[in-house]
């Protein structure tokens, strides 16, 4: 709360924001801070808010008596229920700002989605949701500076990969003691594979050993990681801003092609079913706007959002327009189908709009919020290149055709935040990887997984020295964790935050490094 007065102070709000109107105490019954929800009520699966704007967020949440009943409807009746929400300034919900309700369908899994306006910018707000007599746990939210403001600072945390088999998601806890703007999640935010032996133990129940294709198996799916009370916590202490990479369908699908050549879906209209019914599923359970809800298997989540002039935020999609991977999904050094001028990893009209957006922007910082990585990775430290084909490394056309845009048209500072691997790296954007010469045009922050992986280690994994095969690699590690970010207007700064373990629940977090971009100083440097 001291923060967020003094940031109001700073942009020379008045005492309730200028779009506050004190609708007085609650009738609700008594509510404090964030606490599980009940088991057995309707908000067994928590409460969220995300895509903040100067003027409001949304806000979530999906009713489940019972989240894994087998046919995926939550337990809930097969009839809309109208959900009560409340928006008030304080936690205790004395100073309410906005109430209103909504209709939860079963055709959407009684999940509610609520977008509120005329909030006072860059504020914090308190919300909650109540049906019949039972009242929802608290969540807190805030809104973006003003569009044409110029704040002095931007707090923010990303993250990635959680795959709920791999471990337990102690880095949200500690993701919700930070004091952040918002969050970025970056994709894989369940994985599709069916659950049995793992590293929690044994999941007995059949229901969980098969992979999600169909709606009601997706929606059991998200149940299991939305029940997880980290993440819960960190859900209903920050706005979250979401896209999807290829776990919340399948692994590595490529437009409307399946990867997996058991499974029924390999003809096209099939997979595209099963896209269909794992993007409701994920519209569903997440904070996302009605822009944001599938039209079938059609979806459009890319887009930006203004943290006033201090910072754009560009959220890609690498998955749904993308050519299919070249040469097979693997890796390897001759590969000649990857430098193929003609193939694209955001599609034509992504990709126009993404440069277009490089030359109306007037931020300082340009945060990209892309899925795998669009630097060269290479994996062997000897002369030869050997490069994964999944990410922009298959996809070289598309990767030069950005980079070089966003030097030609002036953006200022380019920075892309990135999940999808598993290990953290700090490292420049060149131009051209081909020339040693080649100038740097921006910086990438890869952020670890949360889980995925499992435990993980500070070192080189699989063999594979990256550091050495990568001039332009600043920095490794391949612990669990998140990334801290604070950008002010003279430099950006990454936090390494990094877990010793996941595969036991209550592990410490600590920074393993930092490092900046300055500037007008493309690249990354050591804090
Ligand atoms: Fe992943």
């Amino acid at each position: 709360m001291n923060t967020s007065m003094s940031r109001r102070r700073a942009l020379g709000l008045g005492g309730a924001g200028a779009a506050a109107v004190l609708l007085g105490t609650g009738a609700w019954s008594a509510a404090g801070a964030y606490a599980a929800p009940k088991s057995g009520g309707p908000f067994t699966l928590g409460v969220a808010s995300g895509d903040p704007a100067p003027d409001g967020v949304v806000l979530w949440t999906r009713l489940a008596t019972d989240p894994f009943a087998v046919d995926g409807k939550g337990g809930m009746p097969a009839t809309p229920v109208r959900v009560e929400y409340e928006v008030a300034l304080d936690e205790r919900f004395r100073a309410v700002v906005r109430r209103g309700s909504v209709v939860a369908t079963p055709e959407l899994g009684h999940s509610v989605h609520p977008e509120i306006h005329g909030l006072a910018p860059d504020h914090e707000y308190y919300y909650r949701f109540r049906v019949g007599g039972e009242i929802s746990p608290v969540g807190r939210t805030r809104t973006m500076p003003p569009l044409l403001s110029n704040p002095r600072e931007l707090n923010f945390a990303f993250a990635s990969c959680q795959a709920w088999q791999d471990g337990y998601f102690t880095a949200y806890d500690h993701m919700a003691e930070e004091d952040l703007d918002f969050v970025v999640h970056l994709g894989d935010y369940i994985y599709e594979s069916g659950v049995g032996t793992n590293k929690r133990g044994v999941v007995t129940d059949p229901r969980f050993h098969t992979e999600a294709m169909d709606l009601a198996r997706y929606r059991l799916q998200y149940s299991l990681y939305k029940v997880e009370a980290p993440l819960q916590n960190a859900h209903a202490r920050h706005p979250f801003i979401t896209t999807f990479d290829d776990h919340e369908v399948e692994d590595n699908w490529a437009g409307d092609i399946s990867k997996v050549d058991t499974e029924p879906d390999q003809d096209p209209a099939v997979f595209r079913q099963r896209r269909a019914a794992a993007f409701q599923a994920m519209y569903e359970n997440l904070p996302l706007r009605r822009a944001q809800m599938p039209t079938g298997p059609d979806i459009r989540i890319n887009r930006r959002l203004h943290y006033g002039r201090l910072a754009d935020l560009t959220m890609l999609d690498t998955r749904q327009f993308r050519d299919d991977q070249p040469c097979g999904d693997g890796d390897g050094v001759d590969c000649t189908d990857r430098l193929d001028p003609n193939r694209t990893i955001l599609g034509g009209p992504q990709r126009e709009w993404l440069l277009d957006g490089f030359s109306r922007s007037r931020a300082r910082w340009q945060i990209l919020g892309n899925q795998c990585p669009i630097g060269q990775t290479d994996r062997d430290p000897g002369p030869a290149l050997d490069v994964w084909y999944d990410p922009w490394d298959g996809y070289v056309a598309d990767r030069d055709r950005v980079l070089a845009a966003a030097q030609d048209r002036g953006v200022r500072n380019l920075v892309v935040i990135t999940g999808d691997r598993h290990q953290n790296y700090a490292w420049d954007l060149k131009r051209d990887y081909a020339d040693p010469a080649s100038p740097t045009v921006g910086a990438e922050f890869v952020g670890t997984s949360i889980t995925s992986g499992a435990d993980g280690a500070d070192m080189p994994q699989d063999g594979v020295n990256f550091l050495a095969a990568n001039p332009h690699m600043k920095f490794f590690n391949g612990q669990r964790g998140y990334v801290r970010v604070n950008v002010n207007r003279e430099r950006w700064q990454s936090d390494y935050r990094v877990l010793p373990y996941v595969t036991q629940p209550g592990a410490p977090v600590s920074t393993r490094a930092s490092y900046v971009v300055e500037d007008r100083v493309p690249g990354v440097q050591e804090a």
